[in-house]
């Protein structure tokens, strides 16, 4: 590297550090709802918005390689929305749902493809939902809508695609039950819980189990009050998850039993049941490890020897009873004890009166969404906190203003059918400034502006590059610049994924204030008005390494230098490389 590569290498670093701010730093200001309760980012080159994190604390040893995927709602959000955000907090995708609730955003394997599933429909039936769970593709079209089997309604709490092609699905359904043992009439009304799996391409029902025929009313631990008459059935149990190991067996767990069942996946018979009044494991942790309550997220380790679960701790009516914590459990099912070995407590001490997630990501580490709280934390295995944000301020905390039902980590790869949102409008300084997003793009290294004079075709010139960053790209503009404007969308191999535009500037009125100060930019240029060529091929390469590094850049801010290596090295292999943009001949169109 000779002197001017160092010198543009460090001034490059310093200048992106600045403007890379799209997250909130341990800001006080932020807790205590001084932007609102739930604050958002808005960009000018699309009306979506996205959750503006505050970032109490992150670290290196945080997964960095995978996004963040959640589904803020509640009645301080415009509206439900899901979520991607990338390892720097910045909006990767958002997509509302023909204005329904919208749970359980996850990426999935099915088939050796990845796909995003979430469950969308209604979610005031009494804490669960009545709904179709959805599979996107890669480019974020539907791939299947899968519903519950036997006219039932696919409840939110879990989908869980199976490696034999299958899909786990919870299920509602009220059903008459004699409730003389909770003191009530010989028959009323309950809300059982069934574990459903379908066949995904057919959505033939190949198996399913009911909580009713396992467990007794008077397991519970919700008091009945006055539920369980007609028109008001009684939520006795509230499966929130379900999962289906390599034996073939079932694991769910029961809110209001404070149990996880382990279930032959053969004959349906209970094979275990840890926690709650039915527990079967000798507690080898003072009762620790058993006393978990109004529980979610049960699952086995990849091992096969532990299991873990978003412990609330504590429900509506009990807000303040116990802590909220991750919880690890080694079984040993020959003896049947259990023990505690790691748990997983936010620094915030947060109350999850209700939902939450425990995920363990494929490093190790222990990912929680705190459900009602607008909070997600990483751990390390060993319950050290390693990353931690909020999506809403901490002093609204249990109001339940804006929740998400659960939070994952996974990697994704997408790409959309749109073309680039652009819009170009007068940016903070009184300049004018070209902006260009692409929601759900997860491709794009860099954007290209281009000009020309003509509309219709040639001499298409390159007039700025900048390497994508956050969401929205921004590229100031000048009066000397073409009339007509469009960007390019490259990926790392600096092939075109895409192109944003046409814009046409109208010179006059748009490009300088001073001639007309009053003038709407808007109503002099359509942001939506679109390039008129066939969409162009995609690429799905990408180098995988650069990705993880570029990670670790993002949030800690540690290597910035990493990435203003990149921008040195990729000029000058720009500069080496045949390819140029000048001329539309050039895009090659498959
Ligand atoms: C998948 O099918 C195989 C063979 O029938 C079976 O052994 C395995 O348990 C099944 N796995 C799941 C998750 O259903
Ligand atoms: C599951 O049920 C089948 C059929 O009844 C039985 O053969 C098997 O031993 C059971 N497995 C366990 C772990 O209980
Ligand atoms: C727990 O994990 C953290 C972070 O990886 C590490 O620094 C610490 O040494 C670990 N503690 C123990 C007791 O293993
Ligand atoms: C400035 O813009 C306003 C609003 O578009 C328009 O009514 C007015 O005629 C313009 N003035 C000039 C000098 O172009």
């Amino acid at each position: 590297m000779n002197l001017s590569s160092v010198f543009l290498f460090l001034v490059l670093a310093v200048s992106r550090c600045q403007s890379d701010e799209d997250v909130f730093h341990n800001d006080e200001h932020f807790d205590a709802a001084e932007y609102g309760v739930y604050p958002v980012q808005k960009y000018r080159s699309t009306d979506l918005v996205s959750p503006h994190l505050n970032v109490l604390q992150s670290s290196s040893e945080c997964a960095f390689d995978l996004y963040t995927f959640f589904t803020p709602r509640g009645p301080l959000t415009s509206e439900p929305n899901a979520v991607i955000l990338d390892q720097g907090g910045h909006l990767v995708w958002t997509s509302s749902w023909e204005g329904q609730q919208i749970y359980n955003l996850m990426v999935q394997e099915y088939n050796g493809e990845s796909y995003l599933t979430f469950w969308a429909g209604n979610d005031a039936v009494g804490g669960h939902g009545a709904g179709f769970y959805f599979m996107l593709d890669k480019h974020y079209k539907v791939f299947k809508k899968i519903g519950a089997a036997g006219g039932l309604d696919a409840d939110l709490h879990d989908f869980r695609l199976t490696e034999n092609g299958t899909a786990l699905m919870t299920v509602y359904q009220v059903i008459n039950k004699d409730l003389a043992e909770l003191g009530k009439p010989i028959m009323g009304e309950i809300w059982d819980c069934l574990i459903q799996e379908v066949d995904i391409e057919t959505g033939e029902l190949i198996f399913q189990w009911r909580a009713s025929d396992h467990y007794k009313v008077s397991d519970t631990f919700r008091p009945i009050d006055d539920d369980g008459v007609i028109g008001r059935a009684f939520d006795f149990f509230h499966m929130n998850s379900i999962a289906k190991d390599y034996k073939g067996n079932y694991l769910t767990s029961s809110r209001y039993m404070h149990s996880l069942t382990y279930i032959n996946g053969s004959s349906g018979e209970v094979i275990w049941i840890i926690g709650g009044k039915r527990n079967m494991f000798e507690d080898l942790s003072d009762g620790q490890a058993t006393n978990f309550a109004y529980q979610h997220d049960g699952r086995w380790s990849d091992d096969h020897t532990t299991v873990t679960m978003f412990d609330n701790g504590v429900d509506d009516p009990h807000p303040d009873i116990a802590d909220t914590r991750g919880l690890r459990l080694e079984l040993d099912e020959e003896r049947m004890t259990v023990k505690l070995v790691a748990v997983y407590k936010n620094p915030h001490n947060i109350h999850g009166i209700s939902q939450g997630s425990f995920q363990t990501l494929p490093n190790g580490n222990a990912f929680m969404g705190y459900g009602n709280t607008a909070a997600f934390t990483e751990y390390s295995h060993n319950g050290t906190v390693l990353c931690d944000a909020h999506f809403g301020a901490e002093s609204r905390f249990g109001a339940g203003e804006v929740q998400s039902y659960r939070a994952y980590k996974y990697g994704w790869h997408g790409w959309p059918t749109t073309s680039p949102n652009v819009a170009i409008l007068q940016n903070e300084d009184g300049g004018w400034s070209f902006y260009v997003s692409w929601n759900g793009a997860t491709e794009v290294n860099e954007w290209v502006l281009q000009g020309a004079d003509e509309v219709d075709g040639a001499g298409w010139v390159d007039l700025n590059r900048i390497l994508k960053v956050g969401f929205e790209t921004e590229f100031d503009i000048n009066a000397a610049y073409p009339r007509y404007m469009r960007v390019l969308a490259l990926n790392s191999n600096f092939k075109i994924l895409g192109v944003g535009g046409l814009l046409d500037l109208t010179l006059e009125k748009v490009i300088d204030p001073v001639i007309n100060s009053t003038a709407d930019p808007g109503t002099d240029i359509n942001p939506t008005q679109t390039w008129s060529l066939p969409p162009l091929r995609i690429e799905e390469g990408d180098t995988w390494w650069l990705k993880i590094m570029l990670g670790f850049c993002s949030l800690g801010g540690l290597c910035v230098g990493l990435r203003e290596a990149r921008v040195v090295w990729r000029r000058r292999r720009l500069r080496r490389s045949s390819i140029a943009f000048q001329r539309l001949d050039d895009i090659r169109l498959d």
